[in-house]
């Protein structure tokens, strides 16, 4: 399957994506990933990206569609993929559609979490993540690591992103609303989407995925 993960930050999309990707059998493509790690290499995509990252901007088209293509195109993305922080707004789903087209491939679904702006902002200020693998990703009330600073599944210490600061991710919401939230239209328009509440346990919100998936 080819499914688009939408959804405002700290709707949920990094934890569902990694079930549902093990679910699928189907690689979890996280744009927000994949610049996290060309910075933490200090790559020039990286280097280019950071400023953008930092203040809640998008980075700009010409390096995030090329990005994100470069990744689609691996062997392990050829029978399907679940994208998540991509696209982000309608000329990147524009151009994920002429990439696809191209390609004689289509999208199955697009899977639209709805939560609430407080909730988003309650997630996103206690979010901690492992520095040995994004995939590990705790809350300190909702879903607290054993120990304090610790990932329970490989000790790998945990940290809180740089643009998770009150400032930071207010310019994201706004940054969603106005630039991500009309590809949800563009997608009702082709017939794709599917939205689900992403209120409630972690594992209720992955079976109404797979719900809303099936049909
Ligand atoms: P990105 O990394 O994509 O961030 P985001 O969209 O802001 O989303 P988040 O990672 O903040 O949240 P999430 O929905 O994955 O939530 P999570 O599962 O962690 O993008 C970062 C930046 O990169 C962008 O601002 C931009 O600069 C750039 N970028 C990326 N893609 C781009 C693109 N295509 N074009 C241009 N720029 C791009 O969950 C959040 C917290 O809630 C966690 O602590 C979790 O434990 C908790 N939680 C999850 N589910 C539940 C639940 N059901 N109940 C209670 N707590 C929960
Ligand atoms: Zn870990």
């Amino acid at each position: 399957m080819r499914i688009v993960l939408v959804g405002p930050p700290g709707a949920g999309k990094g934890t569902q994506a990694a079930f549902l990707a093990k679910n699928l059998s189907i690689p979890h493509i996280s744009t927000g990933d994949l610049f996290r790690a060309n910075i933490s290499q200090n790559t020039e995509l990286g280097q280019r990206a950071k400023a953008f990252m930092d203040a809640g901007d998008l980075v700009p088209d010409e390096i995030t569609i090329g990005m994100a293509k470069d990744r689609m195109e691996q062997p392990d993305a050829a029978n399907g993929f679940l994208l998540d922080g991509f696209p982000r707004n309608v000329s990147q789903a524009e151009a994920l559609d002429a990439m696809l087209t191209d390609a004689g491939m289509k999208l199955d679904a697009v899977l639209d979490l709805e939560v609430e702006e407080d909730e988003v902002v309650k997630r996103i200020a206690g979010r901690r993540i492992c520095r040995n693998d994004s995939a590990h990703v705790f809350h300190v009330s909702y879903a607290p690591p054993k120990t304090d600073g610790v990932c329970d599944t490989c000790g790998g210490e945990l940290y809180q992103r740089g643009d998770d600061s009150e400032g930071t991710v207010r310019n994201r919401l706004e940054v969603y609303h106005t630039q991500t939230e009309p590809i949800i239209d563009y997608y009702k328009a082709q017939g794709l989407l599917r939205t689900i509440s992403a209120l409630g346990d972690v594992q209720d919100v992955t079976q109404r995925a797979m719900d809303a998936l099936k049909k």
